[in-house]
């Protein structure tokens, strides 16, 4: 397995020609999932005592595997927050694979990890946090959002009086499902403002003030969004500092989609207050054009991270010697072994320079505000709210549920396009609508007017 032979060449010629085809592909398919039982049918047993053989299980990937999945990339894969990594990502993604760096330590991991902390200073200058703050590259939002609220909760436990306290957090409606979801992991309650609108200061203060004391010694956090996941909404973050300030509260920002906007001059302002926050989520694989798996977690105080997180064990103990010093990801955020999921964007930024990263993202949103001119010119639909950052939620007049569900399929099994619906809190209602999220630039204004064509 581990030695080189004459068909381990050809297999290397041809995993490399697919992703040259891949990387260098103008046209996509959108692909479309099927059964397991089905596909098994069609590709039978795989994992053998003998093995299938490289070629053999290559062709299956090639043949019947990979359509049966939706690239995220395709252009008309407006579905949920796609990606749209750049070709540079892309192909430093197949070099960090074949590079073998264990990404924990930069007793192992210098030459990654530099490149990864090069791409991690811009990614911080473009929150404004003070000097000192910094951050590492994760999993995705999900592990991001746990290694900032688990920094949070054990700096809250620094003080004797709430070790054995349940903590309690606030976040709103509006906020992505990983916090509740986190929040379980690390048995603490939320406590959800009833708004999937813009959180203010005022509202959170109102809901701190009708907590009884018992609830209110067990609130340790606040977590604001900068950008929601279904509407692309962001939180008055400066109002929100305020009273996290005067409380003590400690103030997660989730821009896990959002953060991408940062870069954009157009619509930095909206996040002003961001720069006073302890810990920020952005996702790289979202809106910073990188491939999965690459999310990011920073710290106004790296060293609370520090203190949370780093691993202790006779077999790491190298690690803090003299000859071994430098930063340690791992310290930092809850993974132990991790790839050097960050050098793919460091590369692509490298490549092409931050400038194309603002362009590009201001591309998603001038796309937004496209996609939200040509459904107001339409008869057929219209806007439920102004789009915001690159989502664009909107009704079909007179469908109902099943209606959209009906066009989702639709259009997915023609292989057009990939558009799913969501649902939009109204009054005490939630409605069925379509949504719209925009983040590969090379989606066009044809695109958007073919997709709307469909709902006529
Ligand atoms: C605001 C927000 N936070 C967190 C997440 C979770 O990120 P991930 O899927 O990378 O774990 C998402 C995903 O869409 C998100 O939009």
């Amino acid at each position: 397995m581990h030695k080189i032979d004459i068909e381990l060449v050809d297999m290397t010629l041809d995993v490399m020609k697919y992703a040259i085809d891949r990387i260098s592909a103008t046209q996509r398919q959108i692909g479309k999932p099927r059964k397991a039982s089905e596909l098994k049918q069609l590709v039978g047993e795989t994992v053998t005592p003998e093995g299938v053989g490289g070629e053999y299980a290559f062709n299956l990937w090639k043949e019947h595997l990979m359509n049966a999945n939706v690239p995220v990339d395709h252009p008309r894969n407006l579905a949920f927050v796609p990606a749209s990594p750049t070709r540079a990502a892309i192909m430093f993604d197949l070099v960090t694979s074949a590079s073998s760096i264990h990404g924990a330590y930069w007793m192992e991991g210098a030459g990654g990890i530099f490149c990864e902390n090069e791409a991690m200073k811009w990614i911080v200058s473009l929150t404004g946090l003070p000097e000192g703050a910094f951050g590492v590259f994760t999993s995705g939002g999900t592990a991001a959002n746990l290694s900032a609220m688990v920094t949070a909760r054990e700096n809250w436990r620094l003080n004797d009086e709430f070790k054995r306290e349940k903590g309690l957090i606030i976040t709103s409606i509006g906020a992505h499902s990983s916090i509740k979801a986190m929040a379980k992991v690390i048995d603490v309650d939320v406590l959800l403002v009833d708004t999937e609108d813009v959180l203010h200061g005022k509202e959170l203060k109102k809901t701190i003030d009708a907590l009884p004391e018992s609830e209110r010694k067990r609130l340790f956090a606040v977590v604001a969004t900068g950008g929601t996941t279904n509407a692309g909404i962001i939180d008055e973050l400066d109002s929100i500092a305020d009273i996290c300030e005067a409380e003590n509260l400690w103030f997660h920002v989730d821009a896990a989609y959002g953060g991408g906007a940062l870069a954009a001059d157009s619509v930095r302002h909206l996040f002003n207050g961001i720069e006073r926050s302890d810990s920020i989520t952005i996702d790289p694989h979202k809106w910073m054009f990188s491939p999965y798996d690459c999310g990011a977690v920073i710290y106004k105080n790296p060293e609370l991270a520090k203190n949370a997180h780093s691993q202790q064990g006779s077999y790491l103990d190298i690690f803090k010697d003299e000859g071994a010093h430098g930063f340690n990801p791992t310290d930092y955020q809850i993974q132990l072994t991790r790839r050097v999921r960050g050098l793919p964007l460091w590369f692509s930024l490298a490549t092409h320079g931050t400038d194309r990263y603002k362009e590009a993202v201001e591309r998603g949103l001038e796309l937004a505000q496209i996609a939200g001119k040509l459904i107001t010119e339409h008869p057929n639909v219209e806007l439920v709210r102004d789009p915001s950052l690159s989502c664009v939620l909107y009704r079909r007049i007179g469908w109902k549920p099943e209606d959209y569900t009906h066009w989702t399929y639709e259009n997915h099994a023609k292989g057009f396009a990939l558009v799913t619906p969501t649902k939009w809190k109204n009054g005490n209602e939630f409605e069925t609508v379509s949504r719209f999220c925009f983040i590969n630039p090379d989606t066009t204004e044809e695109d958007i007017k073919l997709i709307l064509q469909t709902m006529e």
